[in-house]
């Protein structure tokens, strides 16, 4: 062995590796679709102009020492004020850390509350919690969810794995299924994890909960409810993390906020300090900035809203129509984020085959729920609009109709 045990188990993502395949194969001349990627092509999608021209003026302000650990008031305040304007949570400008993306922030609650050996529930399919599991030396207890509920856990499903957890961690809207909890799902799961935590007693470490809500202000029809808001009493046990990376198509920005307790917030920040994962201060400058001003976030949020869920409506009407012409396929209704989970049925090949196939014959780039760690789902796939014009997909479609018709 050359490195620690932990670097020498440490794996690449392989999302980033099939998105990298297929840009490779796109420079040597092929015309790949990629719907593989949980971010946005710039040119299609680009951050909302007054973002980006207050990121160019705060270089220019020399804005450029260190921001501070917590992160820089203004934009500390302007995301309690958004939280409480726009999804009714109860944030205090004191109860938010900043970081460099929600990365950092999901790395650092991991390491803040499990030892090497303490169990973290999640529900798969999902992202990244088995690689951020594993960096904390945890067990992983994962919960299979199902197409029933839109690949939403359930209430009854988590529940016997709680009474030996010391984290749940969860995702709406999630990542890879563009769905979201249902209101009285997430309500019982919240009733949950605080009759848990009742039981253990104030002695006790607590049964902590994430809620990872990067996505929740890409909802379609204004069905996303802050757990907060449902459930009060989850404010002592309970981390949300959020930031401009998908919200705002600012991936490459590295801004990410968490809300939670304030002690442990404290932990989390002298953790990411050791590792120097802060916003960069121009962007922590002009994201403030910008969340400040309503008119031109609502103006952004509900445009972009519109055009991804355009997209995902047009894809999910057009395998509407290949099923209705027999083709094995069905998708979920878009409800939020730049997913869609779709459905596609092969005799005699399984998901890794059906996806080189996809690759291959309809020049179109899709990911199978397997890879999110999904064991039950089969022939289930995430298909991202992130990087897609929307006049693509008729073709995209009748591609799509040619290479399931070889089969
Ligand atoms: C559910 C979820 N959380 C967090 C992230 C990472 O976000 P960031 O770019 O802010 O680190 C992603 C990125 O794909 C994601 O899908």
């Amino acid at each position: 062995m050359k490195f620690s045990r932990q670097a020498e188990s440490i794996r690449t993502s392989k999302i980033l590796e099939a998105a990298a395949e297929i840009n490779l194969r796109n420079q040597r001349g092929e015309e790949i679709d990629n719907l593989t990627i949980g971010d946005f092509d710039s040119r299609i999608f680009p951050v909302p102009e007054a973002l980006a021209e207050a990121v160019a003026a705060a270089y220019r302000d020399r804005e450029t020492n260190y921001p501070g650990a917590t992160g820089m008031p203004r934009l500390r305040e302007a995301v309690a004020e958004m939280l409480k304007r726009l999804c009714a949570a109860p944030v205090r400008a004191e109860d938010v850390l900043i970081a460099g993306g929600t990365r950092p922030l999901i790395y650092a609650l991991y390491q803040t509350v499990l030892d090497a050996g303490e169990r973290v529930v999640y529900p798969v399919p999902s992202w990244n919690n088995r690689a951020y599991a594993e960096l904390a030396g945890a067990e992983a207890v994962e919960v299979e969810a199902g197409a029933d509920n839109n690949f939403m856990p359930r209430a009854e499903q988590l529940a016997p794995h709680l009474g030996e957890a010391a984290l749940l961690a969860l995702c709406s809207p999630q990542n890879p299924t563009g769905t979201l909890f249902a209101e009285e799902n997430l309500r019982e799961i919240c009733e949950l994890v605080v009759a848990e935590n009742r039981r253990r007693g104030s002695g006790k470490k607590p049964l902590y909960v994430m809620f990872d809500q990067v996505y929740w202000a890409l909802t379609f029809g204004g069905a996303f409810r802050h757990p907060l808001a449902l459930c009060p009493q989850i404010a002592d046990c309970a981390v949300f993390v959020d930031g401009l990376s998908k919200a705002y198509a600012a991936t490459g920005l590295r801004v990410g906020w968490a809300t939670g307790p304030r002690d442990l917030l404290a932990k989390m920040s002298s953790l990411i300090a050791h590792i120097g994962a802060w916003a960069p201060r121009p962007e922590q400058v002009a994201a403030g900035m910008f969340l400040e001003d309503e008119r031109a976030v609502d103006r952004h949020l509900e445009r972009f809203r519109e055009r991804l869920s355009a997209r995902l409506e047009a894809f999910h009407e057009g395998f509407r129509e290949l099923k209705a012409r027999g083709r094995g396929i069905d998708a979920i209704a878009p409800q939020a984020a730049i997913y869609l989970s779709v459905k596609i049925a092969a005799k005699n090949m399984g998901d890794e085959e059906l996806r080189a196939h996809l690759l291959n014959e309809a020049k179109i780039g899709i990911l199978p729920f397997s890879w999110f760690g999904a064991r039950d789902a089969k022939n289930w796939f995430r298909l991202s609009v992130g990087a897609c014009r929307r006049a693509r997909i008729p073709e995209i479609i009748a591609r799509l109709d040619g290479a399931l018709g070889k089969l």
